[in-house]
């Protein structure tokens, strides 16, 4: 029997430590070493990282790092990267970065090299998204095509629409991109309205081409087509599609020609630099795309070489596992203080918590400690207006990541300085604080009686000691994005190591699906007998039923 990871000296020692720490305010720790911000920072393919704001000595770190050893962080990198298959459930390699490699050396699965297969993908991409860019691939009329919707869900929908989105000011402005998932056929209904058939592409992105939403929604838009002036055989000029299942593929009707491949150690969440990516080549162009596989690229190589004290994956995991597991966060902040980046979030819990939300370890044991947390977040400074008050005064400690760009797209350089300084104001009053004394000084300075300051100065107090990260670039880039991106998948591969649990399956989201099927058909009229559900659900089908 394996010895578990809570019975380990390293584990044991960490706790440990949290109990010293628990009385230690950050404030203190700032004052006692001026260097603090200096030492704990790092550069990585065009980011840096400043995790200073962060409940830790050196002591944390070290702890940490024997603990990622313990758990043979660096061996599990190396098996990854080495096209081993470590998806042991799903009997697969797990091999996005072989989709940004530059190096130019072979990575193989099961013996054979996968380079030459992604590079002839990449030049299929190339050569499709420059022709609807140049107008030379063209709608059934003759019109150029204006508008591209991608039809996928989760990983084939969360990160295309996310990098379009933070990489819009590098689009063509006269092509619209929509992106459509939901099986609430509002979503490709309205999407529809603002579309005309003669100048629409639609990308069926859907790895395993048989997800209920994909295809119901792809069969909508196939009947919009054909009823606005479409016909059977100009189908082949409005549909493509990304998969790994051409046989299902070829018979929804997109000819195998029309058809981009993806291998199946690609994992879904982490598809986007695949043909998933393929309405961000149309959007941005190739060049720009493999811009940003150059970015993830340059971030992988840091996280291949760089020693684990130096390796800012590893570190942002080592920093989210103390949190998670020794100081009792539940959750954590992912804080964009870039517009663009507003859907960053979204895209990141699709990534995080399919990956990390497991119970059962590598050995098919429950696990008696943590494993993912909970990610949410939103855009500075519209959070600041929503939550932050809870972040600042509330009842629990919920770090946070701050991402910032010194420079925006934009013209208006005044906002943007208006806007880091807000993330920086933000960071520094979460782990400041302000004491009462400090509070009721400053009433008292504007004027305000005695009794009133005091009756006050309990409510406007900040406690503090509230952790944070920088994270921070000149610009956001294409290879500043596809670095950004590349270093949360480490860190979500880094914990999921030190949790020894599989990141790279999802059967979590089965169980649902497969009660949804059953419920269908009596929502249509099947007799209710048909299906063993509780008292509960049985009572709502017929309240929601049409009768
Ligand atoms: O949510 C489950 C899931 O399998 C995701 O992992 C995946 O990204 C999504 O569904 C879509 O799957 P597909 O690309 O096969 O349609």
């Amino acid at each position: 029997m394996p010895k578990s990871l809570t019975a380990t000296s390293h584990w044991q020692a960490l706790q440990k430590h949290a109990r010293e720490m628990s009385g230690r305010h950050m404030r203190q720790l700032f004052e006692q070493d001026p260097q603090r911000s200096e030492r704990y920072s790092l550069f990585a393919a065009d980011w840096q990282l400043d995790f200073s704001k962060n409940l830790i000595t050196d002591k944390t770190l070290q702890l940490l790092l024997a603990l990622a050893k313990q758990q043979h962080l660096t061996q599990w990198r190396d098996r990854m990267f080495a096209g081993e298959k470590i998806n042991h459930t799903e009997n697969r390699a797990v091999l996005h970065v072989a989709l940004r490699s530059r190096s130019g050396e072979t990575i193989e699965v099961e013996g054979e090299d996968v380079v030459p297969q992604v590079r002839a993908v990449q030049a299929g991409m190339r050569e499709f998204s420059d022709a609807i860019r140049d107008g030379k691939w063209t709608g059934y009329s003759g019109k150029a095509i204006t508008d591209v919707v991608n039809i996928g869900i989760g990983g084939s929908d969360l990160g295309p629409m996310m990098v379009c989105q933070a990489l819009a000011p590098y689009a063509k402005k006269e092509l619209n991109m929509h992106f459509v998932s939901n099986i609430d056929g509002s979503h490709i209904h309205d999407t529809l309205q603002r579309c005309q058939a003669e100048t629409t592409l639609f990308i069926i992105s859907s790895k395993s081409f048989s997800t209920q939403e994909t295809l119901n929604n792809a069969l909508a838009a196939r009947g919009w087509f054909l009823a606005q002036g479409g016909s059977k055989d100009q189908i082949n000029r409005h549909f493509v599609a990304v998969t790994s299942n051409n046989k299902l593929a070829t018979e929804f009707g997109i000819a195998p020609d029309s058809q981009f491949e993806l291998w199946d150690w690609v994992g879904g969440r982490y598809s986007l630099w695949s043909a998933i990516g393929l309405p961000i080549a149309i959007a941005l162009g190739m060049d720009q795309f493999e811009d940003l596989l150059g970015g993830a690229y340059a971030m992988d190589e840091h996280f291949r070489n760089a020693q684990p004290e130096q390796n800012m994956p590893v570190l942002l995991a080592l920093l989210g596992v103390w949190y998670n597991n020794f100081l009792e966060c539940e959750t954590y902040a992912v804080l964009p203080y870039i517009q663009h980046l507003s859907s960053f979030p979204a895209y990141l819990q699709q990534a995080d918590m399919e990956s990390n939300g497991k119970r059962i370890d590598r050995n098919g044991l429950p696990v008696d400690y943590q494993t993912g947390p909970i990610l949410w977040g939103g855009a500075g400074t519209n959070a600041q207006h929503a939550f932050f008050q809870l972040l600042h005064q509330g009842t629990k400690t919920i770090p946070a990541d701050f991402i910032i760009a010194r420079d925006s797209h934009s013209p208006y350089d005044n906002q943007q300085r208006m806007l880091v300084s807000n993330a920086l104001a933000q960071m520094e009053a979460l782990m400041r604080g302000k004491s009462k004394a400090e509070v009721a000084a400053e009433m008292l300075a504007k004027g305000l009686p005695q009794t009133e300051c005091a009756r006050l100065a309990p409510y406007r107090e900040f406690a503090g000691n509230k952790p944070s990260n920088a994270l921070f670039t000149d610009q956001l880039t294409p290879a500043a994005l596809g670095a950004l991106i590349a270093l949360y998948e480490h860190k979500i591969f880094v914990q999921g190591v030190i949790w020894n649990i599989n990141s790279y399956d999802q059967w979590g989201v089965e169980y649902g699906k497969q009660v949804a099927n059953s419920v269908l058909p009596v929502l249509e009229g099947a007799p209710i007998s048909a299906i063993d559900v509780s008292s509960s659900t049985r009572e709502l089908i017929s309240r929601l039923r049409r009768s």
